[in-house]
C-alpha cells in the first residue's frame, strides 16, 4: 500500500512538473466499413438514357467513371453526408426528370433509411430556380453542410435553404437559394490575387480559409469573413452574393522561416515557423488552422495545425509517408488524415528519419508530386488521436479490414481522396475512393487494371466507417475567432504580395540542436533563386536519436515553359546510426527525377534506394 501510494505520488509530481503532459497513445479499435447508395449508373450519357428501367423514381443516373465528384461531410445528426456529382443520361424537357442534369450537389442517408422520394439520396441544387441561383460560380468542390444544417458550401457557391435543414422534405428547390462567393480582392486593382480555390469553412459557419494559386506556381493562404451582399453594386458578378471581406494573408511578416540565418551567419532551423503552405481546414472548434507546411525532416511531408490567436505551430503527423486531406472530431480530440503511410510509396525517398530539411529547398515540390501516379493515388485514411503521431504510434488504418480482394474497404486499387469527414458525434468517418484505372494502370503501364465491383462497374465509392467502439461525444464549443488573426496580414482589396526574401547563396553551417554539424553550400541562378544544394553531414542530429553523417547534393533546372515541373539530379551517400541503421544513397550515375506536380508521372533515370534495419526501399518504376 505504501509502495502504491509512492508510486502515485511519484506520478502526480512528475505530471506536474512537466506541465501538460502528452497522453499515452490509444490503442486499436473496432470499425466496420460499408459502402454509401449512390444514383444509378448509365453507361451512355446520351440525351434520355437515363431511362425508368435504370432509375424507376427518374431522380437521374450518373456515369461509371467519375466527373467532379466528391464527397463532403455529414448533417449535424449524422444520418446524412453531402456528395457532389455529374448526372448523365437525362432525358430532354419537358420531362420533369431533365433537371437530373451535370454537376449537382445531393444528400445520401448513412442509416440505411430513405427520403420521402424513396431514394436513400436527395438532390438539393436540383431544379432549384434560375431567379434563385444566379451567375453560380463553376467552382463546386469540397462541400461542406454548415454547423446549423441549412447551410452548404459548395466549392465557390453557398446553397441556403432558409428555415429549413436541407436534409428535411421542407428543403425544395423553390425555397433552396444558391449564391456565389465573390473576392474582391486584387492585387491592381483589377483582378483577384491568385486564383482561389479548396475553400474551406470555419465552424462558426462565418470565416473562411483558402488557398490560390498564383501563375508563376506560388501558392497563398488566406482567411477572411463571408458577408451576404443581396446588391452589389461593383464587382461581378452583379448578383446576389457573399463577399469575402476582412481578409487575411495568413503569413507573418516578422516570425520566423523555417530556415533562417542567424546574426552568426550560421543556418538555423525553426521548427516553430508558421508556414501555411497549403490550408487544409481548422480543427473541431476552430481554434485551429490546419495545413500541409514545410518539412520539417527531409522530403517528408506532413500536417500541421497552427492556433488561430496564439501562433503556436503543433506537429501532427511525422512519418516518413506523405499526408494530405486532413479532418477533425468535432470535439477535437481526433483527426483522420488521407496517407500514404503503410504503402511504402514514398519511403525511398523520406523513409530516414532525422535529416534535416536542407535539400527541401530544392526537392519540395518534387516529393510532393511522387505521393501518386496520375490516377493511381497511395491514400487510405488514418485516424489519429489529436496529439498526433509520436514515438512508435502513427495511429490506425481506418479501412484496414478485408483481405485486399477486388473491391475490399483494403482493396489498395481503391485510392483515398479528399476531404475524409467526422460525424458530429464522433462515431463515424466518411471518405470516397476512386479505383485506379488507364493510363495509370492497363496497356503499356506494367500494373494491370482492375475490374470495378462496385454498382454498375463504378470506378468511384463512398464509405462509411463506424467506430464500434465509441460512444457519441459533444462538439467542443466553438473558438471566438476575430476577424483578424494577430500574427497574420491584413490583405484588404489592392493589397500587394510582401516580397519573399530567399537565402542567399553562400556555404553556411547548420548546428545540429543535439549535436553535430550540416555544411550546406547553396548556389543561386542568375535570379537569385537556390537551384543547388550539397550537404557535408558530420555527426548531425536533431534527437539524439538519428545520427546523421555523409553527402548528399541536388541540382533543379527550371522549365522556362512550365512553373510546375521540377527536373532533379540528385547524389546522395548518407548513414544513419543511432535508433535504426539506415542508408540513402543515389547509384554510380546518380539519380535524375522529372516529375510535374500537376500530373504526377514518375519519371527518372538512375537510382535512389534507402534502407532501415535492413529493408530495402526502391523508388517506383518509371510510369507506375
Ligand atoms: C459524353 O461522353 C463522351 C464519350 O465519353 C464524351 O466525349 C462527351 O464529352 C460526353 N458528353 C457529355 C455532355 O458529358
Ligand atoms: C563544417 O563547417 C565548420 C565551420 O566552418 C567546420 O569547422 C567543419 O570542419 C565543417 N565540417 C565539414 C564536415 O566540412
Ligand atoms: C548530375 O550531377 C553529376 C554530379 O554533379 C554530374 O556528373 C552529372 O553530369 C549530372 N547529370 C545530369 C544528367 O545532369
Ligand atoms: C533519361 O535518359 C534519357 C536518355 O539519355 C533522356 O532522354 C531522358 O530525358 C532522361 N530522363 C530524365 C528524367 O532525366
Amino acid at each position: 500500500m505504501a509502495i502504491l501510494s509512492l508510486v502515485l505520488t511519484a506520478i502526480f509530481w512528475f505530471s506536474i512538473a512537466s506541465g501538460k503532459s502528452t497522453p499515452e497513445p490509444p490503442g486499436p479499435e473496432r470499425i466496420e466499413i460499408i459502402e454509401l447508395p449512390l444514383p444509378p449508373v448509365v453507361g451512355s450519357n446520351a440525351t434520355g438514357a437515363c431511362t425508368v428501367e435504370v432509375n424507376p423514381h427518374k431522380t437521374g443516373c450518373i456515369g461509371r467513371e467519375f466527373i467532379d465528384f466528391q464527397s463532403g461531410d455529414f448533417t449535424p445528426d449524422g444520418d446524412h453526408v453531402v456528395v457532389n456529382l455529374e448526372f448523365i443520361g437525362a432525358p430532354a424537357s419537358p420531362d420533369p426528370a431533365n433537371i437530373y442534369t451535370g454537376e449537382q450537389l445531393i444528400l445520401v442517408k448513412t442509416d440505411g433509411t430513405l427520403f420521402a422520394n424513396g431514394d436513400p439520396w436527395k438532390c438539393l441544387t436540383c431544379g432549384v430556380p434560375e431567379s434563385n441561383a444566379q451567375s453560380l460560380d463553376p467552382q463546386k468542390d469540397y462541400p461542406h453542410v454548415a454547423r446549423s444544417g441549412k447551410k452548404a458550401l459548395w466549392g465557390h457557391n453557398i446553397i441556403d435553404c432558409g428555415d429549413f435543414l436541407l436534409a428535411s422534405d421542407d428543403c425544395t428547390p423553390a425555397n433552396t437559394f444558391i449564391y456565389p462567393i465573390f473576392w474582391p480582392s486584387t492585387l491592381d486593382g483589377s483582378g483577384p490575387g491568385g486564383v482561389p480555390r479548396e475553400m474551406r469553412l470555419h465552424p462558426d459557419d462565418v470565416h473562411m480559409g483558402w488557398s490560390s494559386f498564383t501563375p508563376d506556381g506560388g501558392q497563398n493562404t488566406f482567411f477572411g469573413r463571408l458577408e451576404f451582399n443581396p446588391n452589389p453594386l461593383t464587382g461581378a458578378p452583379l448578383a446576389p452574393r457573399y463577399d469575402l471581406v476582412d481578409v487575411n494573408l495568413l503569413e507573418n511578416p516578422f516570425g520566423p522561416s523555417i530556415l533562417d540565418l542567424n546574426e552568426k551567419g550560421e543556418l538555423e532551423l525553426h521548427y516553430d515557423a508558421i508556414g501555411v503552405g497549403e490550408l487544409r481546414g481548422f480543427s473541431g472548434s476552430g481554434d485551429e488552422i490546419l495545413y500541409i507546411g514545410p518539412t520539417h525532416e527531409a522530403n517528408n511531408h506532413d500536417i500541421f495545425a497552427v492556433h488561430v490567436t496564439t501562433g503556436k505551430v503543433r506537429r501532427l503527423t511525422s512519418h516518413p509517408e506523405y499526408a494530405d486531406p486532413v479532418s477533425f472530431s468535432h470535439d477535437n480530440k481526433w483527426f483522420v488524415v488521407m496517407d500514404t503511410r503503410g504503402s511504402n510509396r514514398q519511403m525511398w525517398m523520406s523513409g530516414m528519419r532525422g535529416i534535416p530539411p536542407l535539400i527541401d529547398i530544392v526537392t519540395v515540390a518534387a516529393a510532393a508530386s511522387t505521393r501518386n501516379n496520375h490516377h493511381r493515388r497511395f491514400f487510405q485514411p488514418i485516424l489519429i488521436d489529436s496529439e498526433g503521431d509520436r514515438g512508435s504510434y502513427f495511429g490506425q488504418q481506418v479501412n484496414a479490414h478485408g483481405d485486399g480482394s477486388d473491391g475490399s474497404p483494403n482493396d489498395p486499387n481503391w485510392n483515398g481522396r479528399a476531404d475524409p469527414a467526422f460525424s458530429y458525434d464522433g462515431t463515424q468517418i466518411v471518405y470516397w475512393q476512386a479505383l485506379v484505372t488507364a493510363p495509370a494502370c492497363g496497356g503499356v503501364n506494367p500494373l494491370p487494371c482492375p475490374e470495378s465491383t462496385a454498382q454498375g462497374g463504378r470506378t468511384y465509392r463512398v464509405m462509411l466507417a463506424r467506430l464500434k467502439d465509441r460512444e457519441p461525444t459533444v462538439p467542443e464549443t466553438i473558438f471566438d475567432i476575430p476577424d483578424f488573426l494577430p500574427w497574420a496580414t491584413p490583405f484588404p482589396p489592392g493589397s500587394e504580395f510582401p516580397v519573399q526574401s530567399g537565402l542567399p547563396q553562400g556555404t553556411y553551417t547548420l548546428r545540429g540542436k543535439v549535436s553535430g554539424t550540416a555544411n550546406a553550400t547553396l548556389i543561386a541562378d542568375s535570379t537569385s533563386v537556390i537551384r543547388t544544394v550539397s550537404v557535408e553531414y558530420d555527426d548531425y542530429s536533431d534527437d539524439g536519436e538519428h545520427i546523421i553523417n555523409g553527402f548528399e547534393s541536388v541540382t533543379g533546372t527550371p522549365d522556362p515553359t512550365n512553373p510546375w515541373l521540377s527536373n532533379l539530379n540528385w547524389t546522395s551517400d548518407l548513414k544513419g546510426t543511432g535508433a535504426v541503421t539506415a542508408t540513402k544513397k543515389t547509384g554510380p550515375d546518380g539519380f535524375q527525377l522529372s516529375i510535374d506536380v500537376m500530373l504526377n508521372i514518375f519519371n527518372a533515370n538512375g537510382t535512389l534506394t534507402t534502407t532501415i534495419d535492413g529493408a530495402v526501399y526502391e523508388q517506383p518504376a518509371n510510369g507506375t
